[in-house]
């Protein structure tokens, strides 16, 4: 899949060379080896069942680039990130766009998380999106101060709407940021733009 401005590489804090990439057919393997590397108590606020090959191949189908959007992270040849657009082509949500963002373990704290989110709510952003939401749970401190870093706030919290892996209630969050003044400023500047005064 081509999309503009892909493949990004990215050095991260540490110095090392990460490239960010659309997810291909053939990344199967190597997504499902990333997201096996996670603990149990991680993949039960996925919102999937991330390690199983039947969640992989009902992924690799959606993923169309038009409603489900994924980009990855690679390391000498293996995924260490990936991170994933969700929106629909109809309807009133239309202009609305969910993300997730995941990071292996040992690249955490580098600067990778960020990046990942970045290029996808860049990617979003230029797909038209107005307004990008992602939900957090209360004590998933990484990926509220990630997105936070990226101008999102919080917006909704369901109360006790998830359970963790003791069975454990905890509070959902829903970070959301509006990003529609883009688009109104872009249209502005295009309905401004006069080549009589070039
Ligand atoms: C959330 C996640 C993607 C962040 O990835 P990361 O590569 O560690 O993120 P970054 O290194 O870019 O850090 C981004 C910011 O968050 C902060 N941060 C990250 N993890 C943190 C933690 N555990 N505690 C406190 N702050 C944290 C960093 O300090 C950084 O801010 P800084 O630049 O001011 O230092 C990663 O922790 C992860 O994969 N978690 C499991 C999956 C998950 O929870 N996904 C979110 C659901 S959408």
């Amino acid at each position: 899949m081509h999309l503009e401005g892909f493949p990004q590489p990215v050095t991260l804090r540490d110095g090392t060379e990460v490239v960010i990439r659309p997810l291909c057919a053939i990344d199967g393997a190597e997504l499902l080896e990333f997201y096996r590397a996670f603990t149990e108590e991680e993949r039960q606020f996925l919102r999937d069942d991330v390690s199983s090959p039947e969640w992989l191949e009902r992924f690799l189908k959606k993923v169309d680039f038009e409603e489900v959007v994924s980009l990855v992270a690679e390391l000498d040849g293996a995924i260490v990130g990936e991170t994933t657009l969700y929106r629909t082509r109809y309807g009133w949500t239309r202009h609305v766009g969910e993300i997730r963002v995941a990071v292996a373990r040992d690249l955490r704290r580098k600067g990778l998380g960020i990046a990942l989110s970045r290029a996808v709510v860049k990617l979003a952003t230029n797909l038209g999106i107005e307004k990008m939401v992602v939900q957090v749970v209360e004590n998933q401190v990484g990926a509220r101060h990630t997105f936070e870093k990226l101008g999102f706030t919080q917006e909704a919290t369901l109360r006790a709407h998830v359970k963790d892996i003791r069975g454990l209630k905890r509070d959902l969050l829903v970070l959301s940021n509006d990003v529609s003044h883009i688009w109104h400023a872009m249209e502005a500047m295009v309905a401004d733009y006069s080549p009589m005064h070039e």
